[in-house]
């Protein structure tokens, strides 16, 4: 019988969804060599938002962070999540950049790269995978799921192939905000491995509630490998449950390898997390419920609840509906980009704007003004004519790729740290998040104070969570 592999995500995108991305590298050090014991298919443990919340919230060296979870997980593969060209951040890195990130990302310890693009543009997508390929990691190509006029099987199939053709190692179909149905799964999956020769991993949130329906359609329509999280810090806004998955996916007759009495004790270790978390107020309880309005609206949960907190904050709450109105007309006029970060806040922000400036784009974000003259990437579809107009007026749209036009920046930031990069780590640090690296390094050489621990804000989780 066919064997279904389980990606664990509760260090990385549960951590992220649920949590803020706050859990301490102290909260989850003891539970690894079990975790390494478990029987999953990869360990997802860095990537994301992890990097910048080391450093912004936690005092610690995110490359040290992956080191020790490497030691204490030999035999399972280590897994990050890439956005692309943008690395770990919000915006596009010059390609050496990229080249020697991914290098000591896999120096360090990662097996598996799964490298996204917001707007699925392959030329966003290439550095990295064959930087991976290039010093001997895994390449898994992701294609960001969304619903949109353009988004059809044919495109995603054909994104697919060029993935293969790249020379990615596996295709993850990565549904951010938990609305690709059981339906389009099945679909989906079936049409690629149909047309490609690689394994398919599929990667969905609880948020609407259709996650665990999703993926067993999934595996029905081929799917190999499934993102699941351990119990207690699953559902919501997080993955669905990794024991429910097991024992759903074993009762329909497939190889699991994943251990019970291993999930028992984990889930056992993350129980207490769980319960400060809420108890601070980290982890709102809001954040569990599943919630049908990105169905509706297709707007992920984690961008929704930002759209709340944004409006709440220009007492501006009750032109909630006239945003969520507006939305689906940005995006079609940029040319329908999946809301994955960062095009989910970018495309949010300027709904916003729209509203309430009384003319839309009479206020315009310099995000989406970069956008639109092409410092992002291809746009899906075509941009709207009269919003290129009014914003770029004569000025001329990039028909290249933009990272092309950026200097090489590695040895330069190196040389300008000197003394300061002990390692080559620490000046992607650098380049990555300056003046966080630079507090980094302060406190190491004892010129400042240990961080405060994270204030425990109430509904933190809401403004500082980001769709990925
Ligand atoms: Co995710």
């Amino acid at each position: 019988m066919k064997k279904i592999g389980f990606t664990e995500t509760v260090l990385r995108d549960a951590n992220q969804s649920q949590i803020a991305t706050r859990m301490p590298f102290s909260k989850f050090e003891g539970i690894l060599s079990e975790m390494d014991k478990a029987g999953y298919y990869s360990l997802e443990c860095w990537g994301g938002a992890t990097f910048d919340s080391c450093l912004r919230y936690l005092d610690e060296d995110p490359w040290e962070r992956l080191r020790k979870i490497r030691k204490a997980v030999p035999n399972t593969k280590l897994q990050m999540l890439l956005r692309g060209q943008n690395l770990l951040g919000y915006r596009p890195y010059p390609d050496d950049v990229v080249q020697k990130f991914v290098e000591y990302s896999i120096k360090n310890g990662i097996d598996i790269l799964r490298i996204f693009d917001a707007l699925n543009d392959p030329n966003n997508l290439r550095v990295a995978i064959e930087a991976t390929k290039k010093y001997g990691g895994h390449a898994s190509g992701a294609i960001c799921f969304t619903i949109s006029p353009i988004h059809t099987l044919e495109n995603y199939v054909k994104l697919a192939k060029e993935l293969e053709s790249m020379g990615c190692d596996s295709i993850c179909i990565k549904d951010m905000s938990g609305i690709m149905g059981p339906g389009e799964a099945y679909d989906l999956v079936k049409a690629i491995k149909e047309n490609v020769k690689l394994p398919v991993i599929v990667h969905t949130h609880s948020t609407t509630g259709l996650g665990p329906m999703t993926y067993l359609k999934a595996i029905e329509g081929g799917a190999d490998v499934i993102d699941t999280a351990i119990s207690c810090l699953s559902g919501g806004t997080s993955q669905p449950a990794t024991e429910s998955m097991v024992y759903a996916v074993r009762q329909l007759g497939y190889e699991v390898d994943v251990k019970d009495d291993s999930l028992k004790k984990i889930n056992d270790h993350f129980l207490p997390v769980q319960k400060e978390a809420i108890e601070s107020g980290l982890l709102d309880p809001y954040v569990l419920g599943t919630k049908t309005d990105a169905l509706i609206y297709q707007v992920p949960g984690g961008m929704l609840s930002n759209l709340i907190a944004q409006l709440k904050a220009q007492n501006a709450s009750d032109k909630l509906d006239q945003v969520l109105e507006e939305i689906p007309t940005v995006k079609r006029e940029l040319g329908y980009p999946p809301l994955v970060t960062p095009m989910s806040q970018m495309t949010g922000v300027q709904a916003v704007m729209n509203v309430l400036a009384g003319e839309r784009y009479k206020v315009v974000s310099n995000e989406i003004r970069s956008y639109v003259r092409g410092e992002y990437g291809r746009a899906p579809g075509e941009l709207d004519a009269g919003l290129v107009k009014k914003i770029l007026g004569s000025e001329p749209r990039m028909t290249g790729r933009f990272a092309d036009t950026l200097a090489p920046a590695f040895e330069e930031a190196k040389k300008k740290l000197g003394s300061r990069a002990k390692s080559d780590e620490d000046v992607l640090m650098y380049i990555a998040f300056p003046p966080l690296a630079e507090k980094l390094f302060d406190r190491r050489e004892g010129k400042a104070a240990p961080a405060a621990p994270a204030p425990a804000v109430k509904k933190v989780a809401y403004s500082v969570r980001r769709a990925d």
